[in-house]
């Protein structure tokens, strides 16, 4: 029986001393390269999920993976060296991942937007009206993109900047992941690392996105870039040591604070973001709120209208860093809190993200037997974050499992896919449980500081992803979310994207997030003194203040 790959769900024979690079191919999985095998552009990392013994020791060109564990290789450096066995793997693209690129339900988008775009034609020649220079000169298209750069998912959109309309959007998993999948562990390997490996990376897949779109990467001379301080960071180049270490501030965040510059929000040019776009674009990095709350948080308040919102509004995104936004156009608090990935799938042992064969929907029958909603619809593979909320929440109700996260006597483990092995535990619980605890202890922290109750909130919106697919009923339930009647709470998906795109249309409204986050008071959680109390509180599953009404999905 000869050695086997699979990749990407892809199987071919991988005879020895091919590479797992040319395996992919001959499988039909195209996987990222710059520099056609040589082993400089990093691009082609892949994941190996079982046969690592059965490959190559690592060479010279793989240092930078050296991550505990061993399971990132690129895939141009190592062969296969056993006659007989399996080897399974992805590449950093691994396809049909759920990523939120549309944003419904705001109060603001960039097609109500009216469009006064930074980079505007007079003539033939193609204007920074910031700056004044001309960037080209063409009677061709001009269009921008928007960009939002998650520590999980990348998504970017194409807009034509002289109509305002959308041509088109492509998104994938951050290739990063080699480096961590949470903030802090890129910190630290964007910090150990030389190289700047993380950006080269990131560069070469957001390369290879946008040459993919229906236009002339050339004519693309506008960029608007969001994400988290960490992300944003990496991708200016700048240095993100400091955003690891108390008090966690961006470089940019310690510049402006020192007098060295007038806001946080960072610049550089197509050329020099090594994006294939003109070289004289503008790529712009929106200002950061405060802190690990980025430019994507400062983003979702220009969809959100805030600055003409007299109501009190919470935004609640929560993700591996859940970022926390209460207030109205008077007042705004804003937090972020380390909820890390059990939310993701994360630390769970058949957690996953939220690919093709993730259960998302979990009920337990009257009979004792479990419904399973799978993405995609086939055979379920593990469990993804709100598949995990559905089943915390029919736990409780069935009463398997009490508010402290213990299984009723007898349950050692729940069983949601006998023959393919899927369970979940008493310690998957405690994981799901801090990750719930730290979410919730931030809001009740910001709250408490605003110095309202939740029911003086009157709408909730949850953004992101995650936000996006929750069922409010089961949120409410476990505690995940405050107890707010349903027609506070409004889903509102990439509601940073929808940001982005807003301050790539309208140069009045990147002027107004420049000014408004630069009233925003950070909220530092760690050194709040309730935030312990509220934590463990948080960590107990049952429904949080607020008033209750009947719930429906
Ligand atoms: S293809 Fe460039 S490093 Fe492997």
């Amino acid at each position: 029986m000869p050695a086997t790959l699979t990749v990407n769900g892809q199987r071919v024979v991988a005879a020895p001393g091919l590479s797992l690079f040319a395996l992919a191919e001959q499988a039909g999985v195209h996987v990222p390269t710059s520099c056609v095998t040589q082993g400089k552009c990093k691009e082609c990392v892949v994941e190996v999920t079982r046969g690592l013994e059965l490959l190559s020791a690592p060479t010279d060109f793989e240092r930078h993976l050296d991550i505990p564990g061993g399971r990132f290789r690129l895939s141009c450096q190592c062969q296969v060296v056993a006659g007989t066995g399996e080897i399974t793997c992805h590449t950093m693209r691994r396809g049909h991942m759920r990523i939120e690129r549309s944003a419904l339900n705001l109060q603001a988008s960039h097609r109500t937007t009216q469009l006064d775009p930074v980079v505007v034609r007079h003539g033939e020649r193609i204007i920074d009206t910031i700056t004044g220079d001309e960037i080209d000169r063409s009677t061709g298209p001009i269009h921008g993109l928007a960009i939002d750069l998650g520590t999980t998912t990348i998504v970017v959109r194409l807009i034509d900047l002289e109509t305002g309309v959308l041509v088109a959007d492509t998104s994938f998993e951050n290739p990063q992941r080699f480096g961590g999948s949470d903030v802090m562990s890129r910190i630290h390997y964007d910090t150990t690392h030389p190289g700047r490996l993380l950006m080269r990376t990131l560069a070469g897949y957001l390369s290879h996105a946008i040459s993919d779109l229906p236009v002339d990467p050339r004519t693309i001379y506008d960029v608007v870039l969001v994400g988290n301080s960490t992300m944003r960071d990496i991708f200016f180049r700048q240095s993100v040591y400091s955003i690891g270490q108390n008090p966690y501030r961006s470089i940019t965040e310690l510049d402006m604070a020192a007098g060295k510059r007038t806001t946080t929000s960072l610049t550089t040019t197509g050329r020099r973001s090594l994006l294939p776009i003109h070289p004289n674009a503008r790529v712009y990095g929106g200002p950061i709120i405060s802190g690990h709350v980025g430019a994507d948080a400062a983003a979702c308040l220009l969809a959100v209208d805030l600055a003409h919102e007299e109501r009190l509004i919470a935004i609640m995104d929560i993700g591996t860093n859940t970022e926390l936004l209460v207030g109205n156009r008077h007042r705004v608090l804003a937090a972020s809190c380390p909820a890390g990935p059990a939310f993701e799938g994360g630390a769970i042992t058949c957690g996953m993200p939220g690919l093709d064969g993730a259960i998302e929907d979990v009920a337990f029958e009257d009979d004792g037997s479990v419904r399973l909603g799978v993405i995609g619809g086939g055979a379920p593979a593990g469990i993804c974050g709100s598949g995990l909320v559905d089943l915390l929440s029919e736990l409780l109700r069935t009463g398997r499992m009490n508010a402290l996260g213990r299984f009723d006597d007898g349950i050692e483990r729940i069983t949601l896919d006998e023959q393919r092995g899927i369970h979940f535990f008493e310690s998957d619980v405690n994981e799901l449980a801090q990750a719930k605890g730290a979410n919730i202890a931030g809001l009740e922290v910001v709250v408490n500081q605003y110095g309202i109750q939740f029911d003086e909130i009157e709408t909730f919106y949850l953004a992101g992803g995650f936000g996006r697919h929750l069922k409010r009923a089961a949120s409410k339930r476990i505690g995940l979310i405050p107890n707010f009647a349903d027609d506070k709470i409004v889903q509102v998906g990439n509601a940073a994207l929808e940001g982005a795109t807003i301050a790539l249309v309208s140069r009045s409204k990147r002027e107004e997030i420049e000014s408004l986050v630069k009233r925003i008071e950070h909220c530092r959680l760690e050194t709040h003194p309730g935030f312990f109390d509220f934590f463990v509180d948080g960590c107990q599953f049952r429904p949080v203040g607020a008033s209750t009404r009947t719930t429906s999905d």
